[in-house]
């Protein structure tokens, strides 16, 4: 590799935090509590907890131990089982570039509200400004091109995030992606913890609660709300996305595989729920304050955090509601934004890995293309985009991404013996292969009904209630860009130690 920047971490705690800011994200404090309030409230964390354990957690031991192991990005990993699976490899780093184009320009709307945090700048109708002013949401368009105006301010702010990326990851591991994660994950957790223990102590906080915790059964035999589980999983822990077989690439040959792997599970998730309990806090107190139901106030999707969660804030005494808007915006600013660098990081080091271009030059063409096609998340029409973007990556291409992984190395090239044993051997914790193998068995199983199902129901109803140009083209078309692209990056001859 051509780097001329250190690509290892120089602590263990700098990758656990890594790996930790990677998973961590808008998955877990904007995703997690409208899925679950979605799908079931508190039945969602039966098929949740499962998918954790059955999925989550014996997935990231296993990519932990894939890169710590072969040393290298997701494609030449995979490479290395097998020439013919490199595709698996690319198929994921395809997910690292299709996710941040809306990932980062949710990160503009959350750098927008932190500006406005200090003031509470969005006025007594926040919702109006976060779909009039912020969004500047238009009607369904009709056609794939015409999306409408660009927000210029998001636009703004949407670049000078992409060149934060870009100067952070120039610096390469240890000086980039190690340091700004050793800053921001630990700030993150302290901040959101100050956030969520005062959510609780709201008046009508217990009523919130409630609502999230109740089960409703009835809901739990539904399948859509199983691989809504298993994708919030996936999206939630980056894994099958090539992202912690890349960072555990950079770790040292002796490192405690499976406790980092089992920090980083249970740590996401335990984050996830906490979220949970502070965003279902405030929505009770809400729901308390103006004298109706918590589904009143409750929405599913951006909703929750940028129209509901300021109607809240501005409901708090003054000063108390600026500090607590200052450090939840930050915090999912911090949260999200350690995500991103690990998105684009995924996508660099596949490049890098095949091609040998300068790190410098990878790092440019990647964060380069991605500013640009992030701007289509600011039109008028964005948010609709991301919705349909997000379904296809994430109930599609992401699931099947994590089932192929699991047929191909654990039943086809019956590698998880190997891996399992190469973890357990430099591991405090060891976990017994018998025991990975059956999760890895059962979440297989699941994963091909569930992706079955899930592209059964989208083949033959589509999705939400757009129109077929959109889906065709956002949808469908992001579908058949994994598959030429994965195949075709596969068939290209790496071309070592020319390009520099
Ligand atoms: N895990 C991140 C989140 O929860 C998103 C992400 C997915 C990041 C895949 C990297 C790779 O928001």
């Amino acid at each position: 590799m051509s780097s001329e920047v250190s690509n290892q971490f120089k602590s263990r705690w700098g990758f656990v935090f890594a790996a930790m800011g990677s998973a961590i994200g808008l998955g877990n404090i904007w995703r997690y509590p409208s899925v679950a309030y979605e799908n079931g409230g508190g039945a969602f964390l039966i098929p949740y907890l499962v998918a954790l354990l059955t999925a989550g957690i014996p997935i990231i031991l296993l990519e932990f131990a894939l890169g710590n192991k072969y040393r290298v990005a997701a494609p030449e990993a995979f490479k290395k089982i097998s020439p013919k699976i490199e595709f698996i490899g690319w198929w994921q780093i395809i997910i690292c570039f299709f996710v941040p184009i809306f990932y980062s320009a949710v990160i503009g709307w959350i750098a927008l509200y932190l500006f406005n945090a200090f003031t509470l700048g969005w006025g007594s109708d926040p919702s109006d400004f976060f779909y009039n002013t912020v969004l500047n949401l238009g009607d369904v368009p009709t056609s794939a091109i015409s999306l409408g105006s660009i927000n210029i301010t998001i636009a703004v702010i949407v670049f000078i995030i992409w060149a934060s990326v870009l100067v952070i990851l120039r610096r390469g591991v240890a000086d980039g992606i190690e340091k700004v994660n050793k800053f921001m994950i630990p700030t993150l957790l302290i901040m959101f913890s100050i956030v969520v223990i005062y959510s609780t102590t709201l008046p009508g906080a217990l009523t919130g609660l409630d609502s999230f915790f109740k089960p409703q059964w009835d809901k739990i035999s539904n399948p859509d709300i199983w691989l809504a589980a298993y994708s919030q999983i996936f999206f939630s822990l980056s894994i099958a996305s090539g992202v912690m077989i890349t960072y555990a690439s950079y770790t040292p040959d002796k490192s405690d595989i499976n406790t980092n792997g089992l920090l980083t599970g249970f740590g996401n998730s335990a984050i996830e729920i906490i979220a949970g309990i502070g965003v279902f806090g405030a929505l009770g107190f809400l729901a308390q304050a103006n004298g109706v139901g918590i589904s009143d106030v409750a929405t599913s999707g951006p909703g929750l955090v940028f129209a509901i969660y300021p109607q809240i804030l501005n409901q708090l005494p003054p000063i108390i509601a600026n500090i607590v808007a200052v450090l939840f915006y930050l915090s999912l600013f911090f949260a999200a934004f350690s995500s991103l660098l690990s998105l684009a990081e995924s996508v660099i080091a596949g490049l890098l890995a095949k091609f040998n271009f300068s790190r410098n030059f990878a790092v440019n063409a990647v964060v380069g293309t991605l500013t640009v096609l992030s701007l289509l998340i600011t039109t008028q029409s964005g948010l609709y985009i991301l919705d349909i973007i997000d379904h296809f990556v994430s109930n599609i291409a992401w699931i099947f991404a994590g089932l192929v992984e699991i047929v191909v190395v654990v039943f086809i090239f019956r590698k998880l013996k190997e891996l399992n044993l190469h973890a357990n051997e430099r591991s405090s914790i060891k976990i017994p292969y018998v025991l990975q193998l059956t999760f890895l068995c059962i979440s297989s199983i699941l994963l091909a009904y569930f992706l079955f199902q899930g592209l059964y129901k989208t083949i033959t109803v589509g999705y939400g209630d757009y129109p077929n140009s959109l889906l065709f083209f956002y949808g469908w078309g992001v579908i058949v860009v994994f598959i030429v692209g994965s195949i075709g990056m596969s068939l290209v001859k790496s071309r070592e130690g020319d390009v520099k």
